[in-house]
């Protein structure tokens, strides 16, 4: 194997990964192509060689040093062409993708329609690849909404006010989950649980009437909006709320540590299953050991296993 190429979606940890794939490659003389702007630049050939050196200082960066961008195009056949005429004609030889759900689909189909060999490795805010315990990028995500509510907690207790505050996470309620807890929420609305908005509403009048007048409520944004629950609780309760949406913030920020060691971790990982000729896999970490399972598997929907047991503690401790 002499060349392979390597293209991202966006989180915290895809540079540390770039950069532990780029050298990593390196050490077997194999030359890596950065894609840049994900499927968009396979399409229209747009990458650069990458070295040893143009990765270094980049372990702490947030977001990718490739850029990215979400592509329709690669969803039909004609653009999908255009991508394999790109990896034909630049003899690259196997195919690193790094990101969630949406990147491991279109490394499926590379793999399956096109037979061209490709690793991905899971990386995205949401943790919602199946067959992975976590993803690249969550865990900076959740340290980041923490921090976050942390502050919010601050105005919300000097002010003994509502605040209802939206996370990412459209299908997967993995970001609300776990800042939840871990934030000492009162309740959180996830896409894989149904709720009854006038039980949380007579919780609250009934804490209010015993003195807890704070509350904080994570929504994710696949399950509702922020502003609509907060409208339902003033309309319900009477009294006053505020709302926040946190959005983009929790995809960027520093990487933190957990994520740099599974990021350094996988890189190596997935150039060294292309070249003992594996394709089609998605590599992650499960239970501290590097793990391939099929991108069949990984992009199937995903069962948080933990939901029902940290949802009680939430209740428990509220
Ligand atoms: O998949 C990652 C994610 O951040 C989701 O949590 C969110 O719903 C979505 O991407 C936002 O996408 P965009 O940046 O295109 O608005």
């Amino acid at each position: 194997m002499k060349r392979i190429a390597v293209l991202t979606r966006d989180c915290a940890g895809i540079n540390a990964c770039i950069r532990s794939v780029v050298r990593t490659a390196s050490l077997y003389e194999i030359e890596v192509m950065g894609i840049f702007h994900g499927y968009r630049g396979l399409i229209d050939g747009e990458f650069t060689f990458l070295n040893r050196r143009s990765v270094s200082g980049i372990i702490n960066l947030g977001g990718t040093i490739l850029k990215t961008s979400r592509c329709h195009e690669f969803q039909t056949e004609s653009g999908q062409k255009k991508a394999i005429s790109t990896i034909k004609d630049n003899n690259i030889e196997g195919l690193i993708v790094i990101g969630g759900n949406g990147s491991l689909t279109g490394a499926r189909i590379l793999y399956h329609r096109y037979h061209i060999p490709v690793i991905g490795i899971a990386a995205t805010i949401d943790n919602d690849v199946n067959g992975i315990d976590l993803t690249i990028g969550a865990d900076t995500a959740i340290n980041v909404a923490l921090d976050a509510l942390d502050k919010i907690r601050d105005t919300a207790t000097s002010l003994e006010r509502i605040f209802v505050v939206e996370v990412m996470g459209r299908e997967c309620g993995y970001i609300g989950l776990h800042t939840a807890l871990a934030g000492g929420c009162e309740e959180v609305l996830l896409p894989e649980k149904d709720f009854d908005i006038d039980t949380m509403c007579r919780e609250i009048k009934e804490g209010n009437a015993k003195g807890k007048i704070s509350w904080i409520i994570i929504v994710a944004e696949g399950k509702a909006s922020a502003h609509d629950i907060a409208r339902i609780i003033t309309e319900k309760t009477k009294l006053e709320t505020r709302t926040v949406v946190l959005g983009h913030i929790q995809r960027g920020g520093r990487p933190t540590a957990k994520d740099r060691i599974m990021a350094a971790r996988l890189g190596k990982y997935a150039v060294e299953l292309l070249i003992n000729g594996k394709s089609g896999r998605c590599a992650g970490i499960n239970n501290d050991r590097l793990i391939h399972i099929p991108l069949d598997n990984a992009i199937k929907p995903k069962r948080l296993e933990e939901l029902d047991e940290y949802y009680k503690l939430i209740k428990i401790l509220t």
